[in-house]
């Protein structure tokens, strides 16, 4: 019965984001679905929560539906629809309403379900899918790969974080490189540590190429 119903989210959300251009799009929700189980199995979690918030995790952020409370009352509806207790329903619209990085900002979680969504796609914004994210969403927007007139900021408020001035190598320093740090559940933290370690070797290798005049 669970096992159908997270099927047929699965489906729903796929048609939903199939064409989604700014790396929110089903294979990101597919990838964080695989992490959120994985994670889920060394942890005492509800997996049926766990697994309907992964899936749908994306869909109130207003960079894909009109409005998050829009996005927040479509959920409901459908979760409803399918027959799913309310419990569970109540659960699965406080993890997406609390764990994007933007609205969550660092503030911790009361369910452990919860964590392990959050771990789960944090983990999927940092790596080499993680870079390759970042890009994407940057080309979807104009923002510049690098662009060195910008000071780096670790501290940016939400307006700031949206719309200011930065580039996609300057978002490593705002973002992916604290992510790591953030991760909440032993597994995740595990996992991070390797695709931290590229990132770092990325930004050699980036910094390395962009300075070559210096250098010879
Ligand atoms: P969340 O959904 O966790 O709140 P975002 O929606 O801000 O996170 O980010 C989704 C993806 O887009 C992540 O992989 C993130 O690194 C990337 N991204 C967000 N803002 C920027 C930016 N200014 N430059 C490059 N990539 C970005
Ligand atoms: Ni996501």
């Amino acid at each position: 019965m669970n096992e159908e119903i997270i099927l047929s989210a699965a489906e729903m959300v796929r048609e939903k984001l199939k064409d989604e251009g700014s790396g929110h799009d089903w294979f990101h929700i597919e990838r964080v679905w695989k992490n959120a189980i994985k994670i889920g199995q060394s942890e005492k979690v509800d997996m049926f929560v766990v697994q309907l918030a992964a899936l749908m995790h994306d869909l109130a952020d207003d960079k894909v539906v009109s409005s998050e409370e829009d996005g927040i009352s479509e959920i409901n509806y459908w979760l409803e629809g399918e027959g799913v207790p309310s419990a569970v329903t109540e659960k699965v619209l406080m993890i997406i309403q609390n764990i994007s990085y933007k609205g969550g900002n660092g503030q911790n979680l009361e369910s452990l379900e919860a964590k392990v969504v959050q771990d789960a796609d944090r983990l999927d914004a940092i790596g080499a899918i993680g870079i390759a994210r970042a890009f994407t969403y940057a080309g979807s927007k104009g923002q510049p790969i690098f662009d060195p007139r910008y000071e780096v900021r670790e501290e940016m408020t939400k307006e700031e974080y949206r719309n200011g001035k930065t580039s996609t190598i300057h978002h490593f320093y705002e973002k992916l490189l604290k992510l790591k740090n953030l991760m909440n559940t032993e597994t995740a933290i595990k996992m991070a540590q390797e695709r931290h370690q590229f990132m770092e070797q990325y930004l050699e290798e980036f910094f390395k190429e962009y300075m070559l005049e210096e250098d010879e």
